[in-house]
Parts: structure tokens; sequence; C-alpha cells
């Protein structure tokens, strides 16, 4: 082979590396285009998803509480208007993200049940939201109801009424007839039961609750006095 070919060969042979080069360089570019427009595509339904549901989610939420709310205090345990005779506060004690709904309940114009929205964090997966109502009269639990969870099924979800009757051993306790030793799991040395191989859960809502009666003891008055101004204040504006 002559040297003239040779010299041509190298030369087509270098022609064919740079077309393959600037051909995969332009298909790793629209791969990449692709690749970015599908995720900015997804991102997109994702977001719009998220705000059309976050609406829906909230009020599913408010019924679920709703529903609990009545549960605690049947209708025939109180005349007056739970969707009136409330207050919007953001408690921090009782875990509150935001301002929650504070439901008071009555019979001829006497307080009966208080009943606190509360969130407990140190669940075993994420906020567990709970409402439980207080006696005014001796301070006692009225009822507790879990309105919304994350726990796992079959382990941490006893905290449902429909899974699971625990929740109704908090009826009727006090912080005067319960020692504070006693609020929490018998593995740690407490009066309530756990669940098996869940204890983590309950013991999480059991404290809270404790959490909740202390805060109740400590601002009770307060808040009669604000629920009342707060009452005034929506009948005079009508
Ligand atoms: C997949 C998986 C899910 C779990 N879900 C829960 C749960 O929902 N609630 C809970 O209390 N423990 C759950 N556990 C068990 C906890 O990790 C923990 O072992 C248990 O609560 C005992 O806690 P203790 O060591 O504080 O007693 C889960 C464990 C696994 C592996």
């Amino acid at each position: 082979m002559s040297d003239q070919q040779n010299t041509q060969d190298q030369t087509e042979a270098s022609e064919d590396s740079t077309a393959n080069n600037s051909s995969l360089l332009q298909s790793i570019m629209l791969n990449s285009a692709a690749l970015g427009g599908f995720a900015f595509i997804c991102t997109i339904i994702i977001a719009l998803t998220y705000i059309n549901t976050a609406d829906n989610i909230k009020q599913q939420k408010k019924l679920a509480q709703l529903k609990a709310l009545y549960q605690i205090v049947p209708k025939n345990f109180h005349d007056n208007d739970l969707l009136t005779d409330n207050i919007n506060l953001h408690v921090e004690q009782l875990g509150h993200r935001n301002a929650q709904t504070i439901y008071l309940a009555k019979q001829q114009g006497q307080p009966t049940v208080i009943v606190y929205p509360v969130t407990t964090t140190d669940g075993y997966s994420g906020d567990i939201s709970y409402i439980i109502g207080v006696n005014i009269d001796d301070n006692s639990i009225a009822g507790v109801r879990v309105v919304s969870h994350q726990e796992t099924p079959g382990l941490g979800d006893k905290i449902e009424l429909r899974k699971s009757p625990w929740i109704l051993s908090f009826n009727d306790l006090s912080l005067e007839n319960t020692q504070a030793e006693d609020w929490t799991v018998k593995k740690n040395g407490g009066r309530f039961d756990g669940f098996t191989g869940a204890t983590i859960t309950p013991r999480s809502v059991t404290r809270s609750i404790a959490r909740t009666l202390n805060y109740h003891q400590q601002f009770i008055d307060q808040l009669l006095k604000k629920i009342a101004t707060t009452n005034q204040k929506k009948v005079s504006n009508g």
C-alpha cells in the first residue's frame, strides 16, 4: 500500500471518528433535553396535583374532626352551637403547627366539655392528630379520638377506635385520679397497654394526652373567658 493511500485512509478514519463523536454528543444532548423536559413536566403535574388536593385534604380532615367531635360530645349532651362556641388558637404546647379550633360544649349556658385538637410529633411515623374532650367540672377526660395519622397498619394504627378500643382507656381519667408517672405505657412503668411490637405510637399518644391535661389545668379559666369574648363579638358582628 502506498504512503498516499495510507494518509487518505487515516484522514477518512479521523473524519469518521469526528462524525461519530459529534453524533454521540448530539444524541447525549437530545436525551438530556428530553429527560430534563420530562422531569419538568412531572414536577408541574405533581405541583398541580398538590395544589388541587391540598384544600380537599384539609376539608376531609376538618370533617373527620367534626365527626369525632360529635362522638365525644353527642348532640343530646350539649344544647349550644359548637360551630359558634369555639376559638381559633395556635398553642405550641398542644403541638399545633398553625391555629386550630378549640370547641366548647354547654348545657343551659354552662360550659360542660372543652375539646382540644392536639398533634403529637414523636409517634413512629409523622404527626398523629387527635381531639380530646375534657369535662369542665372535674377536669377528667370525656373522650379521645384520633383524627389522622400515618402509623403502620396492623402495628401502630390501634390508636383508631375502629381498629381497637385502646383509645377508650383514657375515658374518665384526670391528673387527680392518675399519678404523673402512670401516664405512659406499661413497658415504661405506666398504666396503659402498649401494642404488640409497637410501643412508640401508644407512648407518644399517652404522654401527649397528659401534657394536654396539664395545659388544660393551667389555662382553662383564661380559655373560657376568651371563648366567651370571641363569641360575643361573633354575635354582635352578626
Ligand atoms: C416496618 C416497621 C413498622 C413499624 N411501625 C410501628 C408503628 O407504627 N408504631 C410503633 O410503635 N412501632 C412500630 N414499629 C416498631 C418500632 O420500631 C419499635 O420496635 C417498637 O415500637 C418498640 O419500641 P420500644 O423499643 O420503644 O419499646 C415498626 C417497626 C417496623 C420494622
